[in-house]
C-alpha cells in the first residue's frame, strides 16, 4: 500500500509571525504568541504551520530582509521561544515549516557590509555588481518587483548592485559555490533543530542570465497593471541553472529523517510550474500552485480548466497543491467577494493536492483599509495601489480592544478590521453555522476521509453552466463535490450517479438523503455527497 507522506495528507496553515499574536504587547506578534494560540490551531485542526521569515532584520521588507540566517529577530523573541515553538506544535502533532530566504539578503547582513566595502573584497562576488553603463547609467533595463530599476549605485566602490526587490535587499549571487555551502549550512541549522521543512522564497528567482541581456517588455502592460509585469522575466528568472541548485537542497532536505519538506514559491504558468518538481522528482516536492491566486475571473468554467489542465500537467507521481491566499495577494473574500467565500473554501479543501490557508481566511478577513499614512509596505509606499498591508492586518480574535492582538491601550503596527467585534475567533466559534464552523467541518472530513486526502480527482462534466462537480474516489469510498459558482439556484441531472446522502453543506444546514437525478444546488451552495 502507498505510504504519503504528513505534508500530502495534512492541511498547512500560513502565519505572518508580525500579525498573529502579540505575546509581549509591543504591538507587534511574536513567537510567544503563536505559541499561545496552538490550541486554537489543534481545535481548528491544521496539520502544519508555516511561519513567514522569523529571522533578524532591519524589517525593510518585514523580514524578507534577513540580516542573520540562523538567529531569531529580537522582536519576535529567541532561539529559546523558537525551540518551545516547536516542542509544543509537534506535542500537538503539528509540523513547522519555515520560510527561507535564498535569493537576497539585507544590506545590513554582514555578508553584504563586506561586500560593499571594496571590490577586492572575498565577499565582493556573493553579490551582483556590474561596472556602469558607457553613460553612466544603470547595467541594463531589469526592473525591480517594487518598481524602479533593480540596480542601485554604490558610491564608495563605483559599482552597481542587484535588487530584484528593494534596494535593501542586495541579489545573492548563486554562481558563487561559497553562497551556496553558506546557505545550505543555514537550511541545516534549521533542520538539526528539528523543523519540518521550508518554503523557499522566490526560488524560480534564485539565478539570473549570465551575459546580463535586457529584459523584453510586456507590449500590454498598462499603468495600475503590477509592477512585475512591465516586463518578461527572460533573463531574470525561470534560468536553467535553478534546477541543479534546487536539486541540491532537496537533496539535503531529504538526508533527514522524517519526511521533511521543500515547498517553492513560484509564480509561473503551469507548464513551467511542474518543471521545478524536478526531472526524478528530485527538486521541490511541492512548488506552489498559484493559479487560484492570479486567475483573472471566478467562474465554474475558469476553475475546472485550471483544476483540469493542472491535473493533467502534473508529471507522474508529483503530490499537486492549491492555495487561496497569502500575504502578498489581497484576501480571497476581498478578491472573489463574501457570496463565494464557502465555495472557495470547500473547494480548496476537497480538491486533491495538498491545501495552504492564510491566517485569517478561516474566519472570513477582508483587506483592510489601511491609510496612505500609515502604509508600512515598500511596493505600497511608492505607489499605494500595490501595498500588501491590507491582507497583512492584526489576527481578531475576539471582541475586546484590538481584536485580542495586543493588549488594549496598545497601537498594533497596522490597524485592525472595523468589523473586529462581529468577525472574529470567539464570536464565530459560538455560531454553529459560521464560516469557521464550515472551516473546521471541512478540515475534519477531510481528515477522516481518505478519499478527500489521497482519493483520485475526476471532474463531472454534464452539469449546468455554472456548477463545478468533481468525484473523488478512494477504494470502496466514493464522494462527489457539487459547487454553485454563480448567482442563479441550479439543478443538476446526473441519474448515473443514483442516490446520495450530504456529509457536508457550506451553509451548514443541509444534510441527509438526495436523488441524483434532479438535485437542487442554491445560489452559493456547495455539498459534499457521498454515494
Ligand atoms: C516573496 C515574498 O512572499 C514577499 O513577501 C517578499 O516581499 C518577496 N518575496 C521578496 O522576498
Amino acid at each position: 500500500m502507498t505510504q504519503y507522506a504528513w505534508w500530502q495528507t495534512g492541511v498547512i496553515y500560513q502565519i505572518y509571525p508580525r500579525s498573529f499574536m502579540d505575546g509581549n504587547n509591543d504591538g507587534v506578534g511574536d513567537l510567544n504568541g503563536i505559541t499561545q494560540r496552538l490550541d486554537y490551531l489543534q481545535w481548528l485542526g491544521v496539520d502544519a504551520i508555516w511561519l513567514s521569515p522569523i529571522y533578524p532584520s532591519p524589517m525593510a521588507d518585514f523580514g524578507y530582509d534577513i540580516s542573520n540566517y540562523t538567529d531569531i529577530e529580537p522582536l519576535f523573541g529567541n532561539l529559546e521561544d523558537f525551540d518551545r515553538l516547536l516542542e509544543q506544535a509537534h506535542q500537538r502533532g503539528m509540523k513547522c515549516i519555515l520560510d527561507f530566504v535564498p535569493c537576497h539578503s539585507s544590506d545590513q547582513h554582514p555578508w553584504f557590509r563586506e561586500a560593499r566595502s571594496s571590490q577586492d573584497n572575498p565577499k565582493r562576488d556573493w553579490y551582483i555588481w556590474r561596472d556602469p553603463a558607457p553613460d553612466g547609467g544603470v547595467p541594463n533595463n531589469w526592473l525591480s518587483n517594487f518598481g524602479g530599476t533593480a540596480w542601485q549605485y554604490d558610491e564608495q566602490t563605483q559599482q552597481y548592485y542587484l535588487h530584484m526587490f528593494d534596494a535593501r535587499q542586495p541579489d545573492l549571487n548563486w554562481r558563487n559555490p561559497e553562497v551556496r555551502n553558506a546557505m545550505l549550512d543555514a537550511m541545516r541549522f534549521w533542520l538539526e533543530r528539528g523543523v519540518d521543512g521550508f518554503r523557499v522564497d522566490v526560488i524560480w528567482m534564485m539565478v539570473k542570465d549570465m551575459q546580463f541581456r535586457d529584459n523584453p517588455l510586456r507590449l500590454d502592460w498598462k499603468p495600475g497593471d503590477s509592477n512585475e509585469s512591465i516586463q518578461i522575466g527572460v533573463y531574470t528568472e525561470d534560468q536553467p541553472e535553478v534546477h541543479e541548485i534546487i536539486r541540491g537542497m532537496r537533496a539535503l532536505v531529504d538526508g533527514y529523517a522524517g519526511d521533511r519538506v521543500l515547498i517553492g514559491e513560484i509564480y509561473l504558468e503551469a507548464e513551467k510550474l511542474v518543471t521545478y518538481y524536478g526531472p526524478q522528482l528530485d527538486e521541490v516536492h511541492m512548488p506552489f500552485n498559484f493559479q487560484f491566486i492570479t486567475m483573472e475571473s471566478w467562474s465554474a468554467e475558469t476553475i475546472r480548466s485550471c483544476v483540469d489542465a493542472y491535473e493533467a500537467m502534473l508529471p507522474t507521481g508529483a503530490w499537486p497543491n492549491w492555495v487561496l491566499g497569502n500575504h502578498d495577494r489581497p484576501r480571497i473574500a476581498t478578491r472573489i467577494g463574501c457570496d463565494q467565500i464557502r465555495i472557495a473554501q470547500m473547494l480548496l479543501l476537497t480538491l486533491r493536492g495538498t491545501p495552504t490557508c492564510y491566517y485569517g481566511d478561516e474566519l472570513g478577513m477582508e483587506n483592510v483599509v489601511v491609510p496612505v499614512e500609515m502604509i508600512n509596505d515598500p511596493p505600497g509606499k511608492k505607489n499605494p495601489l500595490f501595498s500588501r498591508d491590507p491582507e497583512r492586518t492584526p489576527m481578531q480574535w475576539d471582541a475586546s480592544p484590538n481584536a485580542g492582538f495586543s493588549a488594549a491601550g496598545i497601537q498594533p503596527w497596522l490597524p485592525i478590521a472595523q468589523d473586529y467585534q462581529q468577525q472574529n475567533i470567539e464570536v464565530e466559534q459560538q455560531d454553529p453555522h459560521s464560516y469557521l464552523a464550515l472551516v473546521r467541518a471541512l478540515l475534519s472530513l477531510r481528515h477522516d476521509i481518505p478519499a478527500l486526502s489521497i482519493g483520485t480527482y475526476t471532474a463531472v462534466l454534464d452539469v449546468p453552466e455554472g456548477c463545478f462537480a468533481f468525484l473523488r474516489e478512494h477504494e470502496e469510498q466514493r464522494l462527489l463535490v457539487v459547487l454553485n459558482c454563480s448567482g442563479p439556484d441550479l439543478e443538476l441531472t446526473l441519474p448515473r450517479l443514483g442516490q446520495g446522502h450530504i456529509l457536508l453543506a457550506t451553509s451548514l444546514d443541509r444534510e441527509g438523503k438526495v436523488e441524483l437525478s434532479a438535485l437542487q444546488l442554491p445560489a452559493n451552495e456547495g455539498y459534499i455527497i457521498e454515494l
